[in-house]
């Protein structure tokens, strides 16, 4: 498991629930959605937008962040539902009501279908401009079809009480076309798309965030960047963050006056073991391949593995698994991947008239004591 962090307060800005200052990449994107939303709210137009983009491309954020600007420019009220919690169309209209505030002694054993009337009949006199954003649809469309579709046309039936309402969904890209074939009324909802951030773009906002922590001097500029550097192969830039903030806080141990780039490699490379075994920072094809240079390891007790043993240990694992092959060349970029990752190191090694050989390093086990 991922070591749940102390959040130390100096590392708030690297966690879940911080909201940056600027998001850097997304200006665009965000002022589009301001525009969107202040223009139909004030028209009374019932605005309603789906957001949709892969994994940590911003999309919660996103929303986060109009809500606030929203919030200062219109007097927005707003209710965000994450739906990967929220995970029923009952619980979902429930938590509306009850971020709402609404008491009543209807709403106890009303069906989904009554809970939803029952708050239109709510905003039909509370004409307080409202925005609902209902993050992560995905884990809900597989349920019944009911709330999106009646959500996406309560202005046919309610147009009183929808003019002060104004809707926001967010889902995973994968999902999209699906949710277009299987709820109609989606098919009219305007899309911003959001792009997978490059690697570029995710070290770029590393460095941002790590700029916003007030760090003690003696983390040098350059070793800051390289924490950036090795979690920008994450995915998962919450994932990285976690990383980032153990990196940190394992550096801040040190005994030393400056931490320097191979300070923070050194932290890196005992962090990482522990990541490993259960985290999802590595794919399954990265942890089988880690387990097999771990036992080898156990066997030789080198703490060096020739990448053609490598390969040969590996094809054996696949045959007494029944696991399909996969070919040396996509074997070799899981290595490289799984370098850049920082839990191997490779370095090739001339054997004289038996050629050269690449070598793999493991760091070693932390010790726990
Ligand atoms: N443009 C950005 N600038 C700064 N931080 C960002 C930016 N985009 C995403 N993040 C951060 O990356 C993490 C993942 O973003 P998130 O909004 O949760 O993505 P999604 O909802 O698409 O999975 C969050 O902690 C968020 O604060
Ligand atoms: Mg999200």
């Amino acid at each position: 498991m991922i070591p749940e962090l102390k959040t130390q307060d100096y590392l708030i800005p690297l966690s879940r629930s911080y909201i940056p200052p600027r998001l850097p990449f997304r200006e665009k994107e965000l002022s589009e959605l301001e525009f969107f939303y202040l223009t139909g709210i004030k028209l009374e137009s019932f605005p309603t937008l789906l957001l949709i983009g892969p994994k940590s491309s911003g999309k919660t954020t996103l929303v986060l962040k109009l809500i606030e600007d929203l919030r200062i420019k219109l007097g927005l009220r707003s209710v965000v539902v994450d739906c990967s919690i929220e995970n029923s169309e009952y619980k979902v209209v429930s938590k509306i009501i009850n971020i709402l505030g609404i008491t009543s002694r209807k709403i106890k054993g009303s069906s989904t279908e009554e809970l939803l009337f029952f708050l239109v009949k709510y905003f039909n006199y509370d004409k307080l401009k409202t925005l609902i954003a209902l993050d992560n649809i995905e884990y809900l469309i597989v349920d019944n079809k009911f709330l999106l579709s009646a959500l996406l046309k309560l202005d046919e039936s309610f147009k009183e009480a929808t003019k002060n309402v104004a809707l926001l969904f967010t889902a995973n890209e994968k999902i999209f076309e699906n949710l277009r074939q299987s709820i109609k009324e989606f098919q009219r909802v305007p899309v911003l798309k959001l792009n997978k951030y490059t690697k570029e773009q995710v070290y770029n906002i590393l460095k941002y965030r790590i700029s916003l922590l007030t760090l003690h001097p003696k983390f040098t500029k350059r070793s800051l960047e390289h924490i950036a550097e090795l979690s920008t192969n994450y995915e998962d830039i919450n994932l990285a963050f976690s990383l980032l903030s153990s990196i940190i806080l394992e550096a801040n141990r040190i005994r030393k006056e400056k931490i320097i780039k191979s300070s923070v490699d050194e932290v890196f490379s005992k962090m990482i073991i522990s990541y490993n075994q259960e985290s999802s920072l590595l794919s399954d094809e990265e942890k089988l391949i880690f387990n097999i240079i771990s036992e080898l390891k156990k066997d030789r007790s080198f703490s060096q593995i020739k990448s053609s043993l490598l390969w040969k240990a590996y094809r054996e694992v696949c045959e007494k698994k029944r696991k399909k092959l996969i070919s040396y060349t996509k074997f070799w970029n899981i290595l490289v991947q799984m370098e850049r990752k920082g839990i191997i190191k490779r370095s090739v090694k001339s054997f004289g008239r038996f050629g050269r050989s690449t070598l793999i390093f493991v760091p070693n086990e932390p010790s726990r004591a």
